[in-house]
């Protein structure tokens, strides 16, 4: 099975590619290098010993996307790519509407164009909001407070619209919870080409000493500690779902949710300890004000995934802190 993958050397979509490699899929990329760098490519190499087919482009570009679908016999597609910056997309919400919705729109266009009609995308549990209760499942409420998030529920019932247009279509849509951890090897891991958003890059940055202190956003929060609750899955975890996700849209048509996330709730100050327990490392911090638009709590109910792609994590919290630090530190 031929898979193009969109995004592909940014964080999760490496890790991705890895899976795909090592389950013997043939796998074709398009990334741009907005938030990656072109090394990962020969990371995956070393990591597989198995070459991919890349095309360096971006994917609001409908004439290299046609390009790649002429070049190649695609049976399906893994959109990853898209901006995915919280913060930034609040600051500039122009960009991330051109960018994540064209780019989206285009792909679908030229799928069309081309008879591909499966696709798994790369969707975000931040299209719950500030959920009604926990675990979060499937059918709960959605609604939005940025326009990262914004875009990805658009994306999502653009979904649903194309798929009730042509029955022929076959979609997965995965809610990613908080995505944290690295490949075993150290090769590949969350490498930001900027100051880092979320939590585990920061941690990393304080632990290896090139930031003083991290920075606690809020310990009055209605949790265990006060501080931030989330439900951190290992990447590699979550590529596998990608690959459970491929298998059920080869054999079914039709579109589906589905959460990937562990079903914990970890608090910051608890990864914190765990980071610094398992790595031997200090990671000095400071209570600070709450950052806008945090929630208190925010974990899966992660039953769906393992009822209908048999799928669910495996890796815990220590090995996420681990591979988290063994990427920046390896031995
Ligand atoms: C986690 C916790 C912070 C940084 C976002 C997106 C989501 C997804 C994952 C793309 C929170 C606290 C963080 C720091 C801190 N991205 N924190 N100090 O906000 O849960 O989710 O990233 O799909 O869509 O919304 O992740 O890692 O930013 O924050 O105290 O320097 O860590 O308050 O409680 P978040 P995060």
């Amino acid at each position: 099975m031929k898979v193009l993958v969109t995004g592909g050397t940014g964080y999760i979509g490496s890790h991705t590619i890895v899976e795909l490699l090592d389950n013997n899929y043939d796998v074709v990329c398009i990334d741009n290098f907005i938030n990656s760098k072109p090394e990962v490519l020969d990371k995956i190499k070393e990591i597989t010993g198995k070459e991919i087919t890349f095309y360096e482009g971006d994917v609001c570009d409908k004439q290299i996307l046609r390009q790649i679908f002429t070049d190649n016999n695609i049976d399906a597609v893994i959109h990853f790519a898209g901006l995915k910056a919280v913060g930034e997309s609040v600051r500039v919400p122009l960009k991330y509407y051109r960018n994540n919705i064209d780019s989206t729109l285009s792909l679908l266009e030229v799928m069309g164009e081309y008879n591909c009609k499966k696709l798994v995308f790369s969707s975000s549990a931040t299209v719950y909001g500030k959920p009604k209760s926990l675990p979060i499942k499937e059918d709960f409420p959605l609604s939005t407070t940025n326009p990262y998030g914004a875009t990805k529920l658009m994306i999502e019932n653009i979904l649903r619209d194309i798929y009730v247009s042509d029955k022929d279509w076959s979609i997965a849509v995965l809610r990613y919870f908080n995505p944290i951890g690295a490949h075993s090897s150290g090769l590949i891991g969350e490498n930001p080409n900027d100051i880092p958003n979320n939590l585990m890059p920061y941690i990393i940055k304080v632990a290896t000493g090139e930031y003083q202190k991290l920075n606690i956003f809020g310990n009055d929060y209605d949790t265990v500690d006060g501080t931030g609750v989330r439900d951190y899955i290992h990447v590699v975890d979550l590529a596998l779902g990608h690959l459970k996700a491929l298998e059920k849209i080869d054999k079914d048509n039709g579109i589906d949710f589905y959460n990937l996330g562990t079903g914990h709730g970890f608090s910051v100050l608890e990864l914190v300890n765990t980071f610094s327990k398992v790595n031997k490392v200090d990671v000095p911090y400071e209570i600070c004000d709450r950052r806008p638009g945090d929630i208190d709590a925010c974990y899966a109910d992660p039953s769906y995934a393992k009822e209908k792609l048999n799928w669910q994590a495996e890796k815990n919290i220590e090995d996420m802190c681990r591979d988290s630090y063994n990427f920046v530190n390896r031995k």
